[in-house]
């Protein structure tokens, strides 16, 4: 009997396949960055046929170093980077243009056209989402409008449209040669296409984008079998049986599975989702309405989302950009060289400002130098910049739910920064605590596809596996706390009605 669960983790820096046995402990990785092809100021893609070889390759990493072969294991489980957008040729099976990655900002004037009738809002109510270039709908309008024959082969029919899970899938199952075209409930949750109570896509929101459903994959449960690896694959017949967002997948393997719990993952941004169990939740604070998770045949579980677009990305462009750290996890010793943040503030609003802000006219900003500042001060400002962020979408949080959280579960790669943890918690004022698993991404993916086999019995089984690792309390004294914040939100004032022109 195979012992094992395999995620493919096809995230916005990299791709991953982790191995799992049935406590969620993680057996082998195999894992491989992309390139950020960014051809202008706002613009960010991926190639994806890039990043489909990655994902075979990191299987085929993951599989060797665990010394394990097909039959160990028992599921495929898929996650993603959301909203990211391809579109391909289903005949040859190539993309027609780069991946639009969702931090890209091109589309802002499709965004205006579309809210010069009714407003930002006009479809919130139906999709939980405002109109922003965030989201898949209009990075779809935009490659039908602007790339060449584009339009004409998409009304022919030969047009096929995926978020990198379902682009991930399609090739997985065979490709142009009837690979399965499909994507899970909390993927469409993120296309502004999909009415978040019949879980379908709205033929008037597709007609409003100019985008033709048939590029569109069928909408799934998150825990089902969707098909079988082709024959070529090294997984070949393996069952794919589980597909999350990344967000919604480290929820779920933080085991967040009822209404009131949430979690936080710092990944190349911070993404804070509150479980509200099977009720539709519209945010009065700005924070996103989505699918949670929904298990084949049950009810569909929502959540309230608080999307910050740059945290951990921050620290990436004070490697690439700057050259102030030649690694990431240096950021944490330059932080440490200095006592404070000197008075610098870094609003890392690269792309306009997310949750709880929204403001697609803010421009990245760092305020407050003097000749006494340094890169010890720069790189304290970024982290502090994330922890900052979570504060106002916990706010928000807090404001929407009318209870405040007592604590903050947290994963992802900056899970591993003590400092920036215990500066999180004392900039919350409530405790934030680390699961032993932080690779909860993966875990989740895993979990999805796990029980849709019957590799593990029930979410309680999943529940029982979830064990903490660390916790952080609270300890900066609460005014110089408000200092801190009060500066920040004058900065992130300061840093919009900012758009070059
Ligand atoms: O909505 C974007 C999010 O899914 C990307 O997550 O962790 O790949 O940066 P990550």
């Amino acid at each position: 009997m195979s012992q094992y669960v395999i995620a493919i983790d096809q995230g916005t820096t990299s791709s991953r396949a982790i191995i799992f046995d049935r406590l969620g402990t993680i057996i082998s990785v195999g894992q491989k960055e992309h390139e950020q092809i960014m051809p202008q100021a706002g613009w960010v893609e991926h190639d994806a046929s890039e990043i489909w070889q990655n994902v075979q390759e990191v299987i085929g990493i993951a599989l060797g170093r665990a010394d394990l072969t097909r039959h160990d294991i028992a599921a495929i489980g898929i996650t993603n980077q959301r909203e990211t957008t391809v579109v391909w040729n289903r005949k040859t099976g190539k993309p027609i243009y780069n991946a639009i990655v969702w931090q890209d900002t091109r589309t802002q004037d499709i965004v205006d056209r579309l809210a010069a009738d009714g407003g930002i809002d006009r479809f919130k109510e139906v999709v939980g989402l405002p109109l922003a270039t965030y989201f898949s709908g209009t990075k779809i309008a935009w490659i039908l409008e602007n790339v060449e024959g584009a339009r004409a082969a998409a009304d022919a029919g030969d047009l096929l449209f995926g978020t990198t899970d379902a682009w991930v899938l399609w090739n997985l199952t065979g490709g142009a040669e009837g690979g399965v075209h499909v994507t899970d409930v909390t993927n469409a949750s993120r296309t502004m296409f999909m009415d978040l109570k019949t879980l379908e896509w709205r033929d008037d929101i597709l007609e409003a984008f100019g985008v033709p459903r048939s590029m569109l994959p069928e909408i799934k449960s998150s825990s089902e079998v969707y098909g079988v690896a082709e024959d070529s694959s090294l997984l070949r017949e393996t069952p794919i049986s589980g597909i999350l967002g990344d967000q919604q997948a480290a929820t779920f393997g933080q085991a967040a599975f009822t209404a009131g719990e949430s979690k936080n993952t710092y990944g190349t941004g911070c993404f804070l989702i509150f479980n509200t169990g099977e009720e539709i939740v519209h945010s009065k604070n700005g924070l996103l309405t989505t699918v949670g998770y929904k298990l084949g045949d049950g009810p569909a579980h929502y959540a309230l989302e608080g999307s910050i677009a740059v945290t951990g990305s921050l620290i990436q462009w004070l490697r690439d950009q700057l050259g102030i750290i030649s690694s990431a996890p240096e950021v944490e010793e330059l932080a440490d060289s200095v006592p404070d943040n000197g008075g610098v503030y870094i609003v890392p609003a690269f792309s306009g400002l997310f949750a709880p802000y929204w403001r697609p006219d803010a421009r990245g900003a760092i305020l407050g130098l003097t000749r006494y500042a340094n890169k010890g001060h720069v790189a304290r400002a970024a982290l502090e910049a994330v922890a900052y962020q979570t504060r106002d979408v916990l706010d928000a949080v807090n404001a929407d739910a009318g209870v405040d959280l007592t604590e903050l579960k947290v994963d992802g790669g900056m899970v591993a920064n003590n400092a920036l943890m215990q500066f999180q918690a004392d900039m919350l004022g409530v405790p934030v605590v680390r699961p032993v698993v932080a690779e909860t991404t993966a875990l989740g993916a895993a979990y999805a596809a796990g029980l849709a086999v019957g590799f593990w019995s029930g979410l309680d089984d999943l529940s029982a596996n979830w064990q903490e690792d660390r916790r952080w309390e609270p300890s900066l004294d609460a005014t110089e706390r408000d200092r801190l914040l009060r500066n920040w939100r004058k900065a992130v004032e300061k840093s919009s009605n900012w758009v070059d022109e």
